[in-house]
């Protein structure tokens, strides 16, 4: 794994980086999950800025304040549903990092946290979701303009062991 990716367990809501990703619905407008705990967060004023987005595409990533967040910005990002793994689910969720990421260093963003995108509500499993999230993470630093530091932040011990797992069988894969 690349030094400057750390897994950690914790609320993103409180990092203070750069950037925090959300996992947000096509909508913008809030939800449950983590995009419930940083429109809380965040304030009113963040749902009157994504009012003026205009909704978001699955696997596409749109820009905002942080507002009352310590992160000076939020990506909000639209993971896919996962239904059988036969609906492009994994190149999606793979956008979702790649845009993401992209937006952040558009915005000159040098640390920014991503949750586990698509693992809660929209039911992606998170082993091979957390590769997804890992492998991206791990290609986009070698190219990276000011970003310095991605934190894949867990929000429960379970999602963290797979998280350190999957990362485990990344260095793994590339010993071989
Ligand atoms: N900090 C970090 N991670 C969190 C937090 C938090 N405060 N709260 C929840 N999570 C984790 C969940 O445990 C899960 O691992 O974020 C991951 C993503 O789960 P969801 O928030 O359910 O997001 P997702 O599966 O992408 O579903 C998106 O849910 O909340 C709605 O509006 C959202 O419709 C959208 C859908």
């Amino acid at each position: 794994m690349d030094q400057r990716i750390e897994i950690i367990r914790g609320d993103i809501t409180k990092l203070h980086v750069d950037a925090i990703v959300n996992a947000a619905n096509s909508s913008l407008l809030g939800g449950g999950g983590v995009d419930g705990a940083i429109h809380r967060a965040a304030g009113p004023q963040l749902l009157e800025e994504c009012r003026t987005l205009l909704g978001c595409k699955t696997g596409e990533a749109k820009i905002t304040k942080g507002y009352n967040l310590p992160a000076k910005f939020i990506i909000h990002t639209v993971g896919p549903i996962w239904q059988n793994g036969n609906h492009d689910e994994d190149e999606l969720l793979a956008q979702c990092y790649k845009n993401s990421l992209r937006a952040a260093e558009q915005n000159h963003v040098e640390s920014i946290a991503f949750p586990s995108i698509s693992t809660g509500v929209y039911g992606f499993p998170i082993e091979r979701a957390s590769r997804i999230a890992l492998r991206e993470m791990n290609e986009h630093l070698p190219h990276a303009q000011t970003i310095q530091k991605i934190i894949a932040v867990c929000f429960s011990e379970h999602d963290y062991r797979l998280y350190l797992a999957s990362a485990k069988e990344f260095d793994e894969r590339k010993k071989i």
